[in-house]
Parts: structure tokens; sequence; C-alpha cells
């Protein structure tokens, strides 16, 4: 059975950012084929720092765990140091996930990462 860090059980119960931002900046969405779990951030982007960060998942608690760490991870950064948010600085913010639950934290920085990308493509950055 897998074992939970407290701070992965925290997040799985009291989830930050769900929702969707209207009129979002950027827009990212991702699913695992293998699972069926889906998750899509939404990103407001002032003066090229992500003044808002909210997502919906439809997916196991880890990827709720991990879309609420990414969400707090990524709000008030830049572009540039949202960007560097990597699959394995969240699995290690929760305080490291068991080994068949990582391609749930792999959703997470890829959601992010693709909403960064939407809005560059948007603004003709990319
Ligand atoms: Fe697929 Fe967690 S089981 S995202």
């Amino acid at each position: 059975m897998a074992i939970y860090s407290d701070t992965v059980m925290e997040h799985f119960t009291n989830p930050r950012n769900v929702g969707e931002i209207e009129n979002a900046d950027g827009v990212g969405e991702v699913g695992n084929p293998v699972c069926g779990d889906m998750m899509t951030f939404y990103i407001k982007v002032d003066d090229g720092r992500l003044s808002d960060v909210k997502f919906k998942t439809f997916g196991c608690g880890a990827a709720i765990a991990v879309s609420s760490m990414v969400s707090e991870m990524a709000k008030g950064k830049t572009i540039e140091e949202a960007l560097k948010i990597s699959r394995n600085d969240v699995a290690e913010e929760l305080g490291g996930l068991p080994t068949q639950k990582m391609h749930c934290s792999n959703l997470g920085a890829d959601a992010l990462h693709k909403a960064i990308e939407d809005y560059l493509s948007k603004k003709g950055q990319s």
C-alpha cells in the first residue's frame, strides 16, 4: 500500500487554488492515457509574473495534492522561474511520492508549463 507524506495528505484534504480563471492568459491541459486522469492549469500574468494560478483536476489524490502544490509554488513567480519548476521539485516539495505515483507529479509540472507556453504563444513569444 502506498504511504503518503503528511504534506501530500494535507494538500489533498485542503487543496489550494482550486477553480478556473475567467479570461486566463494561459491554459494548459494534460492527461495521462493510462490512468485517465486530467489536469488543467489556468494562469494570469501581470508584469511577467504569475499573479494568479488555478487548477481543475479530475484525478487521484496524489494528482490533486500535486496540483495544489504546483499552484502554490508557481504563484508570484516570474515566467522564467515558473518554467524552472521541475517534475522532481514538485515531488520533493511534497515530501516524496511513492514510485507508482510519480507520474501524477509529472502531470503537475507539465500542465503548468503548458499553460505558460500557451501564454507565450498567444503573445507571440515562443
Ligand atoms: Fe494518474 Fe494519479 S493515478 S494522475
